[in-house]
């Protein structure tokens, strides 16, 4: 279940709106534009690779590629495991996009299993929006941003784009996302 917390951009930043009421996190992320949908999740056994799972969202991902005009989708998974290198992985990929940044094109992702939370910096107010399995979030693109997946990275999400070149991050340089709560912090304090 989705869980959003909003929080002000100030120097020390306040918790103005802690809810996982579904309309209300519906209501407050479409005054920022930011499109959340909920799709019934299918049953995909563990280690599934790409192709299997969209097979298993075949309809869902073709419903929205033709409502949005996507023209890319893929799978991107990361889930820990005993190999020597993990931690480093696990670090290189949590730092990627944990600064404020925006991309050209929207930022779609459908989460599969597992969680992350997006941050969205929008009007002084930074929307915190943990996503869990069922969850499809559409970032516009321009959007200030960040993506924070946590210490221990661990989800399966579809990605969906309207340029193959992939998206890169233009980074603002603002140092916001370091004075917001991060990933491990809000699901620890989460009820
Ligand atoms: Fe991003």
């Amino acid at each position: 279940m989705t869980y959003l917390n909003v929080y002000t951009d100030s120097d020390s930043p306040e918790t103005v709106l802690t809810t996982e009421d579904p309309a209300e996190i519906a209501a407050a992320l479409k005054e920022i534009d930011v499109l959340l949908r909920h799709w019934a999740v299918a049953d995909i056994p563990a280690g599934a690779g790409q192709e299997e799972i969209l097979e298993a969202y075949r309809d869902e991902v073709a419903r929205v590629v033709a409502e949005e005009g996507y023209t890319f989708v893929d799978v991107a998974q990361l889930h820990p495991d005993d190999s020597a290198d993990w931690p480093e992985r696990a670090a290189g990929a949590r730092q990627k996009f944990l600064n404020e940044h925006t991309h050209d094109d929207d930022e779609v992702r459908f989460f599969v299993s597992g969680s992350g939370i997006f941050y969205l910096h929008v009007d002084g107010k930074v929307h915190a929006v943990l996503c869990e399995p069922g969850d499809l979030l559409s970032v516009p693109a321009n959007t200030t941003h960040w993506f924070d997946m946590g210490t221990t990275p661990d989800f399966t999400a579809i990605r969906f784009f309207h340029d193959d070149d992939g998206w890169v991050g233009n980074f603002t340089g603002d140092p916001l996302s370091s004075r917001i709560p991060d990933f491990d912090t809000i699901v620890a304090g989460r009820r």
